[in-house]
């Protein structure tokens, strides 16, 4: 891309979403492998953020960046910390130049909710309520040491 040229992103709007709260959604047609927007918040060293309670559920709004850091939506986040999981997302997360962005995995149609696969790591098994065909029931990576050790041949 040209010096000082800005690159132009597809069109995004937060909603009600029919998997969690408010999501991330299409304002216009995202062709396959497109930019879609980047996950923005504070840089905090990895492992210390914290889950955010609302109406006595917690959320968390922190992705992994690095060994070294992960990026807390919550401060000074962006529309993508909006993003919901699902088991069968259709976009994905990609770390370039150190920043992380959501790339569409497939076309997505105006209108669709924007949501990928978390892979979440850590204490414990987190529930997942996507309802895609391809859902595994938990929103942790499948080879988290938490599911296999909680759900192990039960899975
Ligand atoms: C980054 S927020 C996503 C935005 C959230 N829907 C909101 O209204 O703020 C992540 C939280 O949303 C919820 N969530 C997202 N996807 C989910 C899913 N597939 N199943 C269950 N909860 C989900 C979980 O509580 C998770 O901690
Ligand atoms: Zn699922």
């Amino acid at each position: 891309m040209a010096k000082g040229s800005k690159r132009v992103l597809p069109k995004v709007f937060v909603a009600t979403s029919a998997i969690h709260g408010d999501g991330l959604f299409a304002g216009e047609r995202i062709r396959k492998s497109r930019r879609i927007i980047e996950y923005k918040g504070e840089k905090i060293p990895a492992g210390e953020g914290a889950t955010r309670s609302r109406g006595g559920e917690e959320l968390t709004y922190i992705f992994n960046l690095s060994d070294k850091y992960d990026v807390d939506g919550s401060l000074n986040g962006n529309e993508a910390r909006f993003a919901n999981h699902s088991c069968d997302g259709n976009a994905y997360a990609d770390i370039i130049n150190n920043r992380i962005w959501f790339i569409a995995e497939r076309d997505i149609g105006e209108g669709e909710e924007i949501t990928f696969d978390y892979r979440l790591q850590g204490d414990e098994v987190y529930p997942c309520v996507c309802g895609t065909e391809e859902c595994r029931g938990y929103m942790n990576d499948a080879d988290d040491e938490v599911v296999q050790e909680t759900l192990g041949d039960a899975r």
